[in-house]
């Protein structure tokens, strides 16, 4: 008998929310009490190979070359096993997974890691899935790689079924749409977080007394960032991304304990892209779950941003991002 290959490959990109998302409705199933919009990087990406085998006797993960255990291990194990429900018979893999960028540091490598693995692991199980299928399951390794699986701006709906089959990310406008929107991403520390998003989001929810307000203004910055891309509007864009990024914080910075990703490094760039913008070159700022600050600017000013923050002591490197294409199998494996 010849035995099928069980074996797949995939990249996906990263992506950076325009607006967040921010706190769970259901931690189980991955559900967000909000709806976020993103943009996909084409320069933050992750390639991983799954190979399933009746031989193996157990799940063997490597990261960036090196072998992951304990919680790192247990996430993608589970993700493994949530993809095999459907199969008859449950198997186990070799896994290895490469980023070209700092997992853990606020870039959003869960959410490339994540859509990857899911594209690989269902290939390789021989499954072909839509994109919203590769959505929904993506989502449950990480809220943020739903939006992974796909290319350009993109909308994760929150959807509001207890199953979560309406919870799902669509695209708004392709990669194509607009070339000229820029994100610098600029690296402060490539220091491992200390409080995960997970761990932050669910502090948040219980404790920040701004909570319900960061949700009453949600769904309003979520249709004029989508009125902003479609139009591409880069002003009302980059005001509500930084407003929105900075309602995010002010929940975290609230909780109790705090929750402070903010280096100083970080206040160092948000204030030297304040001062750029009052010169008359525009650019706005956002932040995730880390100290590392993305700066939207347009094209034509890119040069002159690029070169203001690389003076900066603090910022230990920068790495220049435009609109992203969607998760792909690729035919080179990494074992
Ligand atoms: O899904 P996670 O665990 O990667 O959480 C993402 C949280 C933020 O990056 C802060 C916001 C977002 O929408 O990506």
């Amino acid at each position: 008998m010849v035995m099928m290959l069980m074996k797949a490959t995939a990249i996906a990109n990263s992506n950076i929310a325009l607006v967040k998302y921010w706190g769970k409705r259901n931690s189980d199933l991955m559900l967000p009490h909000n709806s976020s919009v993103s943009m996909t990087l084409d320069n933050l990406n992750t390639m991983t190979t799954v190979e399933f085998s009746e031989n193996f006797s157990e799940y063997e993960l490597k990261i960036n070359g090196k072998t992951a255990k304990g919680e790192e291990l247990k996430r993608v194990a589970t993700h493994l096993d949530l993809l095999q429900d459907s199969s008859p018979q449950k198997r186990f893999a070799k896994i290895m997974s490469e980023s070209n960028f700092p997992k853990k540091a606020g870039l959003a490598s869960s959410a490339s890691g994540f859509a990857a693995l899911t594209l690989a692991g269902t290939k390789a199980l021989g499954q072909n899935l839509t994109l919203k299928e590769l959505s929904i399951l993506s989502r449950r390794g990480s809220g943020s790689a739903s939006r992974s699986i796909l290319g350009g701006f993109v909308e994760w709906i929150k959807g509001s079924l207890l199953d979560g089959s309406d919870s799902h990310a669509i695209q708004i406008e392709e990669e194509g749409h607009w070339p000229e929107l820029s994100m610098i991403v600029t690296i402060i520390s490539t220091e491992e977080k200390k409080v995960s998003s997970r761990a932050g989001m669910s502090q948040t929810v219980k404790t920040s007394p701004f909570y319900d307000a960061w949700l009453d203004t949600i769904e309003s910055d979520v249709e004029k960032m989508k009125q902003a891309i479609t139009k591409k509007n880069f002003t009302l864009l980059g005001k509500i991304a930084e407003n929105n990024a900075l309602k995010m914080h002010a929940t975290m910075h609230t909780t109790i304990p705090p929750i402070l990703y903010w280096e100083s490094g970080s206040l160092s760039i948000m204030k030297e892209v304040l001062k750029l913008r009052e010169e008359g070159t525009e650019c706005y700022f956002t932040m995730d779950a880390g100290p590392q600050v993305k700066i939207l600017c347009q094209q034509k000013d890119l040069e002159t941003i690029k070169s203001r923050v690389t003076e900066l002591d603090l910022v230990k490197d920068i790495i220049i991002c435009h609109p992203g294409g969607e998760a792909r199998l690729i035919e080179d494996h990494l074992f």
